[in-house]
């Protein structure tokens, strides 16, 4: 995720700029950069490499006159890390420096209506349009054209604008991205999040979607999406830095959990126009996709598991044999892949080991390679024959999250992308996945109600030395990712079993008070489901069942129960590792284990 900041004081703004930047640095970042304004102009410097290096370029700030400024991290989304994507961005007439976080979604068009007009554009950014336009519409009023161009603008932003002929003005206005305003003595700062404000000033003030902020160093005024003057209330934030890091939360892990609604919607509704699934410089096309007789799906870890979902999802809905591969696994073996075969790669960070190396594995053999990976610019983004983007902005905790659901939010686009294509499945049944999809992020949001329950579940874990998750189908495949989110951060050793498995083995392990979740959330196989959780019940086994709302014939058969929203049977594995995340944590919580930072695990896996 970018972080913003903007200073306006009496004193120069690059030594604040500088160290609001190292404030924004643990959200991740593959690029910075800041501009001043002085009498002299603009004054840009930027940075592929540490804020670090930004501090010694410029003698933490001394070489760069102007006291007002702004200053961006970026985590690349629309082109790669590299200078000219970084921000600020100026207008082509060198009037306007911007900073954005968030995705600009017609930003194509209004990028290829400016070069019709002569606009030169210099970097492969969703941002530049913003500068770009606001040149277009500026005649002198700022505020008209921030308002004409806010009008333009698709998607979600937290801008941060200088304007030449404003020297002593930021302005600053968002649409879905955070943006605060931090009231100071002679000096106002604006930031996309507090830590980069706390050690300043406390009181702050929170503008909502559509207002317009007009800061100078002695005020902050606002302003309605009309332009109207408001009056805001100026709150007092009760955080220190550390806590403001984590959003408020204890840990990075609950903050990304508490993230998914939003970073699910970010993945999905970006790439979608009207009821068209639009995924931008996409190599595959109809004719290749009819040339598959095969896909394979290669990961590690959580990222495998999303790929267990995707093949339940890819063969119900483009009916092509798709296999699920341990990427270590791959590596080693003499697969059968050709240049009938669709590969896809699934990597949050795109530097596993054992997955690029499976990928340029595949490629050697003459597949077509897809990955799906959150960090732009990594090896396997760099590698693939095509890629598309998780978006689900950095993931710091090392158990993955809203990196796992939006992998799987991918998948299903995907899926929905291809059956249409090929006219795979029948069409009430692809529209009927699409329309659910739309309403994931509300699932997801629904989905995190449960907390309460699972807080209190989770109490009787902390004693618990070996566990079992169960379930069929969809519910299969969410048993082993919340089993392993379970191992990982709580330590008590689990496994998970397709349920009809149980009978041909686990069941011996059945003993008083052996504790087995029951994923009973897909709907078809719910009966069996509950004949398999009757015979651990008969063997002492303590039941926690998860299903949908309505279900309530789960709760004769099990201890406790957590119910999730319904949604269309695929899209349960995103929304019904939720209550499990949750549940995962808590036991961690309550064991006092090290939740952000596991004994003996590695966020990425970048050696064998
Ligand atoms: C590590 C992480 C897991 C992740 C796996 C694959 O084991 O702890 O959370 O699922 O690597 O990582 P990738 O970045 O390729 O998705």
């Amino acid at each position: 995720m970018c972080g913003i900041v903007g200073f306006a004081g009496k004193e120069p703004a690059a030594k604040f700029l500088l160290e609001g930047l190292s404030k924004l640095e643990y959200r991740g970042y593959d690029s910075a950069g800041i501009a001043t304004l002085s009498e002299g102009g603009f004054t840009v410097k930027k940075s592929t490499e540490r804020i670090e290096s930004l501090k010694a370029d410029t003698a933490d700030g001394a070489k760069l006159n102007g006291n007002i400024g702004i200053g961006h991290t970026r985590w690349a989304t629309h082109g790669a890390p590299s200078i000219p994507n970084a921000h600020p961005h100026l207008s082509a007439d060198g009037n306007f420096a911007v900073v954005h976080n968030g995705i600009i979604e017609n930003y194509s068009e209004i990028k290829a209506e400016l070069e019709s007009e002569g606009f030169k554009f210099v970097s492969q950014t969703d941002t530049e349009v913003i500068p770009m336009l606001l040149q277009k519409y500026y005649k002198g009023d700022l505020m008209q054209a921030v308002r004409a161009v806010a009008a333009r603008l698709e998607g979600s932003y937290a801008l941060g604008i200088l304007c030449a002929d404003y020297p002593e003005t930021i302005v600053a206005t968002r649409k879905f991205s955070p943006l605060i305003i931090g009231i100071g003595e002679g000096c106002n700062i604006i930031a996309s999040d507090v830590t980069a404000i706390v050690s300043h000033t406390k009181n702050v003030i929170f503008p909502e979607d559509g207002e317009i902020a007009f800061i100078t160093a002695d005020k902050a005024e606002l302003f309605d999406a009309n332009g109207n003057a408001i009056e805001k209330e100026i709150s007092a934030i009760g955080w220190d830095v550390a806590a403001a890091e984590k959003g408020g939360y204890d840990h990075f892990m609950m903050k990304e959990i508490k993230e998914q609604p939003r970073a699910i919607a970010q993945t999905v509704e970006s790439r979608i126009k009207g009821r068209e699934i639009v995924f931008e410089d996409l190599k595959l096309d109809t004719e290749k996709l009819k040339s598959f007789n095969r896909i394979q799906i290669i990961a590690c870890g959580s990222a495998y598991h999303a790929g267990i979902v995707g093949k339940y999802v890819f063969e119900e809905l483009l009916r092509i044999p798709t296999e699920v591969d341990i990427a270590s696994e791959y590596r080693y073996r003499n697969p059968i892949t050709d240049d009938k075969t669709l590969v896809i790669i699934i990597s949050q960070s795109g530097e596993t080991a054992d997955t690029l190396a499976a990928l340029k594995e595949a490629r050697e053999l003459g597949a077509h390679t897809l990955a799906i990976v959150n960090v732009v610019g990594s090896s396997i983004a760099k590698a693939a024959d095509d890629i598309i983007y998780t978006w689900a902005g950095p993931e710091i905790a090392v158990a993955t999250t809203k990196g796992y659901t939006t992998q799987l939010a991918v998948i299903y686009m995907f899926a929905v992308w291809a059956a249409r294509k090929l006219g795979s499945a029948p069409v009430e049944r692809i529209e009927a996945m699409f329309d659910g999809l739309l309403k994931l992020p509300e699932a997801t949001e629904k989905a995190l109600l449960c907390e309460d329950t699972v807080k209190e579940a989770a109490k009787d874990l902390t004693d618990t030395e070996s566990m079992f998750f169960i379930g069929r189908n969809i519910d299969y495949a969410v048993a082993l990712e919340a089993s392993l989110k379970l191992k990982e951060i709580s330590y008590i050793h689990s496994e998970a079993y397709a349920a009809g498995e149980l009978k041909h083995g686990t069941i011996s392990l059945i003993e008083e008070d052996r504790t087995v979740v029951a994923l009973c959330s897909y709907q078809r196989l719910l009966d069996k489901m509950l004949s398999n959780v009757k015979e651990v019940s008969a063997r002492g086994g303590h039941i926690v069942a998860c299903t949908t709302e309505g279900n309530t014939n789960v709760e004769s058969n099990a201890q406790r129960v957590i119910y999730i929203p319904e949604t269309d049977p695929l899209l349960t594995a995103s929304v019904e590792i939720i209550p499990f995340q949750l549940y995962s944590y808590y036991v961690a919580l309550y064991k006092g284990c090290d939740i952000d930072k596991p004994r003996n695990l590695a966020k990425s896996v970048t050696v064998e």
